[in-house]
């Protein structure tokens, strides 16, 4: 595995993400997703967002853009941008110009974001230019060098529709969607789940040198501690919409402060280095009717469950130096 550059570290101005609390309409009424959630995601760097389906990953990544919609809903928080304010006070036509200047966004499941009826690229073409770029040459040849980046035949893919595509191909196309637009914040929800190992490695491997050549703040939600370690400056864990524990990549994989984090780590053999030391955690998420609405989410599966888990909920500490924890099982750091 490829050795992460020491950058996680570092005081650069971030996207300060406050209280933020998002409620979605279930069969028990308006319940949380997010709940309080306080994150720096600073700039420069490649962060991770990692935690099992239903942890609420792509809910902080819409709502960081503020494109939650109905049957969701923002109750309160704030996510303030340097030089440009809180994100969640903006709207229509102010959010839309927003979007185009600062993000860009690759769906989970990217072919839900393709248009059926259009070619990809003319597709791209508008896209460019619904985010104020006009030079649809340069747009055409930036795409066509980045699909054959990514080991596709670029003027096939450009003049495809997108049922003549893989899903690895449109998983790719979705890529060459958020990068094109030379956005500040590239957001990339599970860039590569239709991929396989070596498509992966490829995609990843220009996700990469694009925010690198680009200087992005760059997100990047997976399940997969195998790409947060490769990829990932820094790290979020989070469980039933909480940050349970955040900091540098190489000393959230090197001492693991959370329960949840540990379990999440154990289960990786590929981690671990040893399929026998692996093991599944056990029991499984909660969802948003079952997420125990006081104490510690996490106790019904924690081995270091104490009684005022199920009382109190667990804030914050300083851990990793820079980073928290949110456990009554763990010390601070200081
Ligand atoms: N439109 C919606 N209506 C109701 N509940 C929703 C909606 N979208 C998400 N949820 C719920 O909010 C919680 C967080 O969902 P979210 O999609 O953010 O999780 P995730 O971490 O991205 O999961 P995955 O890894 O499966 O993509 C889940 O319990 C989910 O069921
Ligand atoms: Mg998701």
């Amino acid at each position: 595995m490829r050795a992460i550059e020491p950058r996680g570290r570092t005081d650069a101005s971030a996207i300060r993400i406050r209280d933020l609390t998002v409620l979605y309409h279930t069969e028990r009424g308006m319940l949380p997703a997010l709940k309080d959630v306080n994150l720096d995601v600073r700039s420069g760097i490649i962060t991770g967002f990692i935690g099992e389906s239903g942890s609420g990953k792509t809910t902080l990544a819409m709502a960081m853009m503020n494109t939650i919609r109905l049957p969701g809903r923002i109750q309160r928080g704030r996510v303030e941008v340097p030089n440009v304010g809180n994100v969640l006070e903006f709207q229509g036509e102010r959010l839309r110009r927003l979007h185009g200047q600062m993000f860009g966004f690759v769906f989970q499941a990217s072919s839900n974001s393709l248009n059926p009826l259009k070619r990809i690229g003319s597709q791209l073409l508008d896209l460019g230019r619904s985010h104020g770029l006009t030079n649809g040459r340069q747009i055409l040849a930036d795409a066509k060098a980045l699909a054959h980046r990514m080991g596709m035949d670029a003027d096939r893919v450009l003049t495809a529709y997108q049922h003549e595509l893989s899903g690895g191909m449109r998983q790719r196309v979705g890529i060459i969607f958020a990068l094109i637009l030379r956005a500040q914040v590239l957001i990339l929800d599970e860039p590569t789940t239709a991929l396989d190992m070596l498509s992966q490695q490829a995609v990843l491997e220009i996700v990469r040198e694009i925010h690198v050549e680009q200087g992005l703040t760059t997100v990047i939600i997976t399940h997969d501690m195998g790409v947060v370690a490769e990829m990932a400056q820094r790290v979020a864990v989070l469980y039933a919409g909480r940050v349970v524990e955040e900091g540098p990549t190489p000393e959230v994989l090197r001492e693991p402060r959370h329960p949840y984090t540990r379990g999440l780590l154990h289960a990786i053999p590929r981690i671990t280095g040893s399929l026998e030391e692996a093991q599944p955690l056990s029991g499984s998420p909660p969802d948003l009717t079952t997420v125990p609405s006081q104490g510690c989410v996490f106790r019904d599966r924690c081995p270091l469950r104490m009684p005022v888990c199920d009382r109190v909920e667990p804030e914050t500490r300083s851990a990793h130096g820079d980073g928290v924890v949110a456990c009554h099982g763990v010390t601070a750091d200081d």
